[in-house]
């Protein structure tokens, strides 16, 4: 058993636990980047050379996102939630909404989120599940008339709450990792920061991710699989 229900548990998921619900993930074959440099399309730069083509490709992201459902693995976290209360957290990676769907409450989205934009000036996020696929579909702001981009954390910018994000780490008991490769910092080091603290970690997913070594066990499985089953082995 890697953990219990006196723990405080500390889950960070990626992108693979959105998969079986249809969403793509971002490396490897058929994944998001396929098709698609980040660079053209995520990052400050790619905003300001091309802000139509960074807008057809969020636009594409909340189509599917908007037709997708929650899985047994989104619901399996939501559910340990309300056996854990404010003893659990839960750090996305992902820009989906299918943690809130599926239930859960404490969520930090900390690469944004695909449903608020907010205007370049006032950086105010407002929601927003608009598809702007044409250059003159382009949202401007209703205040000062500046251009309104997506709230979503793109390479070469900071993660959003990482003060919340390591007073969190700083005090649980349990790092929980779903479906992320280990390869994009600095979600990808918090393994490090839970051994610096001797905590236990446990990473859920079919493949090993390129941080495995840092991990006390590794599960491998898809998280519709392996997630309930350990979360269950927990409350039973
Ligand atoms: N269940 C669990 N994990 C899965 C499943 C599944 N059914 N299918 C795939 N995976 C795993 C893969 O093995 C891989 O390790 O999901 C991981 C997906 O990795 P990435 O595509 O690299 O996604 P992620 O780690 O979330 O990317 C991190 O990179 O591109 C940026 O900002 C973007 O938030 C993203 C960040």
């Amino acid at each position: 058993m890697p953990f219990t229900l006196h723990d405080r548990l500390f889950v960070l998921t990626g992108a693979g636990i959105s998969a079986e619900s249809g969403l793509a993930t971002f490396r490897g074959s058929g994944g998001l980047w396929n098709g698609y440099r980040v660079e053209e399309v995520a990052t400050p730069e790619a905003w300001l050379a091309d802000p139509e083509l960074v807008w057809r490709f969020y636009s594409m992201r909340r189509r599917d996102a908007l037709a997708a459902q929650p899985n047994i693995a989104h619901i399996a976290l939501a559910e340990i939630e309300q056996q854990l209360g404010n003893r659990f957290y839960l750090c996305t990676q992902n820009v989906d909404d299918l943690h809130e769907r599926a239930g859960s409450q404490r969520v930090h989205h900390m690469h944004g989120t695909l449903f608020e934009s907010r205007c370049v000036h006032c950086n105010v996020p407002f929601p927003d599940k608009a598809l702007y696929t044409a250059a003159t579909d382009l949202p401007l702001c209703l205040q000062c008339n500046a251009p309104v981009r997506p709230h979503i954390v793109w390479f070469g910018e900071i993660p959003l709450d990482m003060e919340g994000i390591y007073r969190e780490l700083d005090r649980a008991t349990v790092l929980l990792v779903v479906g992320t490769s280990g390869s994009v910092y600095p979600a990808a080091g918090f393994v490090h920061i839970a051994n610096q603290r001797g905590i236990r970690t446990v990473y859920v997913g079919p493949e090993e991710p390129l941080n495995a070594e840092a991990f006390d066990e590794t599960v491998l499985g898809s998280a519709i699989v392996a997630l309930p089953t350990l979360l269950k082995s927990l409350s039973s």
